[in-house]
């Protein structure tokens, strides 16, 4: 878990406004829900996943409730859609922190945050095709080129469980052939052994069933008709038959976001899929979801090495100085941020040498000096701060509009 620093910090609030912007123009409101949730709850994601197993931070409360920090976003969506019923279909987005106990490496962390949309309510595959493409348009906005869509589909619940079964019998005839680790997955999830980046293992994987093999009429007409609109978008992906993703409650449309710069065990940026049937098993009636998240931390590193979506510091339009005694500062700091200029100042009365090096390192555009005389005379020193201005004496009235007028040229 990391401390976020200024000005870091304020690319990170950046990310979540430029998110909202984008999905709020597409009809999807904020839902806040809180950081930790019943158990039960993420169980539902499925106990066959690392991420309910091995990585759920969970504990007991003083109520002696059994509880979990949440891993992840989209149960606790299911969960308040079950709880409040709202008008369909639900169109919803959120940001914020997650956590699981992974092992902490450049990308991976214990605490990460996503930025997600769900949408509740209905099936149509066109939904699927809108929610990608506010990914798309996401990325887009940050400044990312280099990213690749695969998707693939999971089929219907049943086609889904009959190319498990075909899974488990083509990686259990390969016996020792297969890593010791990918054995161990086979018990707990054959779907999960198409994920190993084993050498071993690769033969094996790439002999085995398709999923596309399995779909039924349904599930293969919802996919073309996903990739129909993607197309129409010209939004380019690829076909990946080995996505799987790593929760339970996937069904048919799957989808990942990967990054061009990043290792490959943390290349993707973003992902998410169709998981009809998840309301349900939260206790709410049979209710089709789709919806994807997005790591902010992961692709806050891809912007890096694409060199896009730069942290930029705090503008302040004036630092104030005064040799007065502080009043001066006192009074036109907190006038200045009233007119919405961006202002700070120097503190402990320090000498006017040492508050004209804080006004140089601050950045801001203009000092604004206070000493005795202009005391005496009602105005103050505005100097610019960089390029060749002359240095003026403005009346202390005027102060607010004239620094109003003189705007950042950018
Ligand atoms: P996920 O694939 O588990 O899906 O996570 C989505 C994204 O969160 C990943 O692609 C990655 O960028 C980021 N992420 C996950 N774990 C970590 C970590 N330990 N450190 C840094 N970043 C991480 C979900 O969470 C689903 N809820 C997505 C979804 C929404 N499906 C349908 N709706």
């Amino acid at each position: 878990m990391r401390d976020i620093l200024p000005p870091e910090s304020g690319r990170w609030r950046a990310f979540d406004r430029v998110f909202a912007e984008v999905v709020e123009a597409a009809g999807y409101g904020e839902l806040i829900t809180p950081l930790l949730e019943d158990l039960g709850v993420f169980t539902r994601i499925g106990d066959a996943t690392d991420v309910v197993t091995k990585e759920m931070y969970d504990f007991v409360d003083k109520g002696d409730r059994h509880i979990a920090l949440r891993p992840e976003m989209t149960a606790s969506v299911c969960r308040a859609f079950a709880e409040h019923r709202p008008t369909l279909p639900w169109k919803v987005y959120y940001s914020g922190s997650n956590f699981r106990y992974e092992k902490p490496q450049r990308g991976r962390y214990r605490q990460f945050d996503q930025v997600g949309v769900e949408v509740l309510g209905a099936d149509d595959p066109h939904l699927d095709v809108e929610v990608i493409a506010l990914a798309w348009e996401f990325y887009a906005r940050l400044g990312l080129r280099q990213v690749n869509l695969i998707v693939n589909s999971l089929g219907e619940p049943d086609d889904r469980s009959r190319y498990v079964e075909a899974l488990r019998a083509h990686f259990t005839a390969a016996g020792q052939g297969l890593s010791e680790q990918s054995r161990a997955t086979l018990d707990r999830n054959p779907l999960r052994v198409l994920d190993s980046k084993r050498d071993i293992d690769q033969e094996h994987i790439a002999a085995a069933p398709r999923i596309a093999e399995f779909h039924s009429d349904d599930a293969a007409a919802h996919f073309e008709a996903v990739l129909a609109g993607l197309r129409v978008l010209d939004i380019p992906f690829t076909i990946e038959p080995k996505l799987v993703r790593g929760l339970d409650y996937y069904r048919r449309t799957i989808f990942e976001f990967q990054g061009g710069t990043l290792d490959s065990a943390q290349n993707a940026l973003g992902g998410g899929g169709r998981y009809d049937g998840l309301v349900e098993a939260l206790g709410g009636p049979p209710t089709p979801g789709v919806g994807f998240a997005l790591g902010l931390d992961r692709t806050l590193l891809a912007c890096d090495d694409e060199g896009v979506f730069p942290a930029v510091p705090t503008m302040l339009d004036a630092f104030v100085v005064d040799v007065t005694g502080g009043l001066q500062a006192v009074a036109l700091t907190a006038e200045l941020r009233l007119a919405g200029i961006a202002a700070d100042r120097g503190y402990d009365n320090r000498s006017m040498k040492a508050q004209m090096k804080l006004a140089n390192r601050s950045g801001a555009r203009f000092a604004l000096i206070v000493g005795d005389d202009e005391l005496d005379a009602g105005t103050v020193v505005v100097k610019p701060m960089s390029g060749d201005g002359e240095q003026i004496a403005v009346a202390r009235s005027q102060i607010s509009s004239y620094l109003a007028s003189h705007p950042r040229q950018n």
